[in-house]
């Protein structure tokens, strides 16, 4: 029973395993053919896409299958210890391969890589390549050191690395929504967390290639774009004519470049998301109403120590903000069960928040005690595995109460929605979300629609996880 509600459980690991598809380019016009698959945040998906370009300028096309290629790259994530050992499994099914294909190079890259360095080389002697994130640049010439029969090493961290000036291959696109990154790094230290290690420090992309690059995307026929950072609202980019832009006036640029454009973000953190996003956020319909505010704990003395800077009260009351500006808005979270020292009573303060905050979905994990972290070198990991298990399941059970709830409120409403594809249940149905991120399921009936076009859905029916509803006006 918790195994299963925690297979259930929705978090991003979801996405782990998920190989990229070829893009619209023949391999036969390409010298050679890589393979790429990527695993943790959006931030790994996007950078692939960013490899993906650099790749493609050195002569290598994309591959869907992993047996036909001469370059398999993994780009991977060590948020938690399971993120970790998933990689590590992979790369046993690639050694088989190697043994019939010498020539052959594997290469891991992303936030693994920057961990582990050359121990990675130490440890896995099939891997060829380990090249950090902020080092893709350096790929072309790595990989002909490992043609050269080297093992090929590159894991600086950069100040300044954006990579505004390449513009990124949509990898598996559906041709309407992408992500588009618009910093690097983090300067937060929360106690739990390893991105401050693997991603380096925060530095914000230049606003004209973002804009450049959103204004791309919607000629091409796109019509979200989601800007990504591991914490979007310290965006701050000063730019030629000396006027600092902030997260707020970012947004609102990306907004004015068409109302037929949503624009998405994450992540947001607690203690810095401003009255002015929401402001910005409520002023343009078409900024979705939509944030995903990691709660990671409920209680005060256990959030001081994971080193978030907020208490439940400043949480509670910047929940109380979004919905006083945007009554609207769709709330997610993330949460972990079981962090150093936490008490039963604290992990009852951070159900009771889930519920008070009313979040229509969260991702949901337990403690994982990461090398080199703060919390690795000052705090003993003393929660025992089976209470943080099952402390986990509470959060989940009560997620899921949440997660209904919030979809049986949406009954008889009527939501825009973004056609983004076929129902993969059922050819005669669209699948779309709403501006609040929920995934809504319609039947395409007669009218003539495709991905890409906005219609007006009244809910009828829901799932846990699904509105399900009719079309009652298309634009
Ligand atoms: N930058 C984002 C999220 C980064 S990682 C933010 O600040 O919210 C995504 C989520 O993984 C975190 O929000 C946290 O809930 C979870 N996480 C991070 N480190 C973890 C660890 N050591 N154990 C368990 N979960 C962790
Ligand atoms: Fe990790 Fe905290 Fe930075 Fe998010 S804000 S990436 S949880 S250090
Ligand atoms: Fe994982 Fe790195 Fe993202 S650790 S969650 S891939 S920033």
């Amino acid at each position: 029973m918790i195994e299963e509600l925690l297979q259930n459980k929705k978090h991003d690991e979801a996405r782990q395993g998920e190989a990229y598809a070829p893009f619209a380019l023949d391999p036969n016009n390409y010298k050679r053919r890589f393979y790429i698959e990527s695993y943790g945040c959006q931030m790994n998906f996007s950078d692939s896409e960013i490899v993906a370009s650099i790749l493609q300028g050195e002569g290598f096309g994309a591959t869907r299958n992993f047996e036909d290629a001469d370059l398999i790259l993994l780009n991977t994530c060590s948020i938690r210890e399971k993120a970790e050992q998933t990689v590590r499994k992979r790369l046993t099914e690639f050694r088989k391969l190697k043994q019939s294909r010498p020539a052959m190079l594997v290469g891991v890259l992303g936030c693994m890589a920057e961990r582990l360095k050359s121990k990675f080389l130490e440890e896995e002697k099939l891997v060829d390549l380990v090249v950090g994130p902020d080092a893709y640049r350096t790929l072309p010439g790595l990989i002909a050191e490992a043609d050269g029969g080297q093992k090929s090493i590159n894991v600086l961290l950069s100040r300044e690395e954006t990579y505004a000036d390449i513009s990124p291959v949509r990898l598996n696109s559906n041709g309407i929504t992408a992500f588009v990154s618009i910093m690097r790094g983090c300067n937060n230290m929360c106690a739990f967390c390893v991105v401050p290690f693997t991603r380096g420090r925060e530095r914000s992309r230049d606003v004209k290639s973002i804009m450049a690059e959103c204004q791309d995307l919607y000629d091409a026929g796109y019509k979200e774009v989601t800007l990504l950072g591991q914490n979007v609202d310290s965006y701050y980019y000063v730019g030629e004519d000396n006027k600092p832009v902030t997260f707020a006036a970012l947004l609102e640029r990306v907004a004015l470049i068409s109302p037929g454009l949503r624009v998405r973000f994450s992540t947001s953190h607690p203690k810095d998301i401003t009255d002015d996003v929401l402001h910005t956020m409520a002023e343009y319909e078409n900024i979705c109403k939509y944030i995903h505010l990691p709660l990671q704990s409920g209680s005060s003395r256990v959030l001081q120590m994971m080193n978030r800077n907020y208490s439940r009260e400043w949480y509670m009351a910047k929940v109380d903000r979004i919905r006083e500006i945007m009554p609207d808005c769709g709330i997610s979270s993330d949460i972990i069960a079981g962090f150093c020292t936490e008490t039963e009573d604290e992990h009852k303060e951070t159900v009771s928040l889930m519920e008070y905050a009313k979040y229509d979905m969260s991702y949901m994990f337990f403690y994982s005690e990461r090398p080199g972290t703060l919390a690795q070198r000052r705090y003993q990991d003393d929660v025992p595995e089976d209470v943080k298990k099952r402390r986990l399941v509470e959060i989940v059970e009560t997620q899921n109460r949440l997660s209904l709830q919030s979809n049986k409120d949406d009954l008889g409403k009527t939501f825009k929605v973004l056609i983004e594809a076929t129902s993969k249940r059922s050819e005669t149905d669209w699948m779309g979300r709403s501006s609040q991120n929920k995934v809504i399921v319609f039947p395409k009936e007669k009218y003539d629609l495709k991905p890409g076009d906005y219609v007006n859905v009244k809910v009828n029916d829901c799932t846990q996880a699904t509105l399900l509803g009719e079309i009652v006006q298309v634009f």
